[in-house]
């Protein structure tokens, strides 16, 4: 391993600013290691991405996160409770939306509502504000089949918005939305980060969206995966969106990351 760059690792958080923290994870699927030793903290109010290459466990990581799967060894606590199983206080938003196909927008964005035996005013007046947040008023009425691949993803940020969780966990949210799209939704991801002050744990495979929109950047290994890098881009957000993409301090940590990758994963 070479020496981190001045950016990287070590900056102490008080216990309270930590929402999330990840011990000592050890993932096997049967004789497949997908986590080796993975020890993180997530600080509350920010926005941190797991960056790796394909199949190295970030998806694995996340869930384990979220509850949905459970660690070999290891633990995650949230507040500094452990995790034992999925819970209010986290959402997640899966690569491929997992959206209800026969349910409208409506009552997609509403359903963790409706779990959580809300009523039906209640429940839809929230929903139609995160609707209209993720640009979608108008939409309330239709089908998942009846929306693009890009207004999908919406409905399932919307979703994730309403319930109120405090730790936001995304899974390549824009993978499946053209470049021009994916832009847009930076910028409005940047603004629900500033305005909503949750925590965010983002996974992306792409260098620059993670540099343009990560207070940090935890660089996975190949698999069995580890923590190989940490990295906090240094951007200035009152810059205009072409401003930060021309701005070299964004430039020197995209190339940063790109040699990291190619010698962590190589
Ligand atoms: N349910 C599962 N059963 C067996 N192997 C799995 C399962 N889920 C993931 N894996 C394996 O674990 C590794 C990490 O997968 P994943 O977490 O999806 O990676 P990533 O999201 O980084 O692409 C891969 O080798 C994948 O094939
Ligand atoms: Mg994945």
């Amino acid at each position: 391993m070479t020496a981190p760059s001045a950016s990287i690792l070590g900056v102490p958080h008080a216990e309270s600013d930590i929402a999330v923290e990840v011990r000592s994870i050890c993932k096997y699927y049967s004789e497949v290691e997908a986590l080796r030793m993975i020890d993180l903290d997530f600080p509350r109010g920010k926005l941190t991405t797991l960056l790796g290459p394909s199949g190295c466990g970030k998806t694995t990581l996340l869930k384990i996160i979220a509850g949905l799967v459970e660690p070999t060894s290891g633990e995650v606590r949230v507040n500094g409770k452990a995790v034992t199983g999925p819970g209010p206080e986290r959402a997640f938003v899966f690569q491929d939306f997992a959206l209800m196909p026969w349910a409208t927008v409506m009552r997609n964005v509403a359903f963790g509502l409706e779990l959580k035996g809300m009523g039906k005013a209640e429940r839809q007046s929230i929903a139609r504000h995160y609707i209209s947040e993720v640009g979608l008023t108008g939409f309330e009425e239709k089908y998942p089949h009846e929306l693009s691949g890009g207004m999908r993803q919406r409905v399932g940020l919307a979703r994730a918005f309403a319930v109120d969780a405090e730790v936001l966990l995304l899974d390549e949210p824009f993978s499946a939305v053209d470049e021009q799209n994916r832009r847009k939704f930076q910028e409005d991801l940047l603004q629900l980060v500033e305005k909503e002050r949750k925590t965010f744990i983002f996974v992306t495979h792409s260098i620059e969206e993670a540099v343009y929109v990560s207070d940090r950047i935890v660089l996975l290994s190949r698999r069995p995966s580890r923590v190989a890098q940490i990295i906090e881009p240094k951007i200035d957000r009152t810059a205009s969106p072409d401003a930060i993409r021309r701005d070299q301090g964004y430039l020197d940590t995209v190339e940063e990351i790109w040699q990291g990758l190619k010698h962590y994963v190589d």
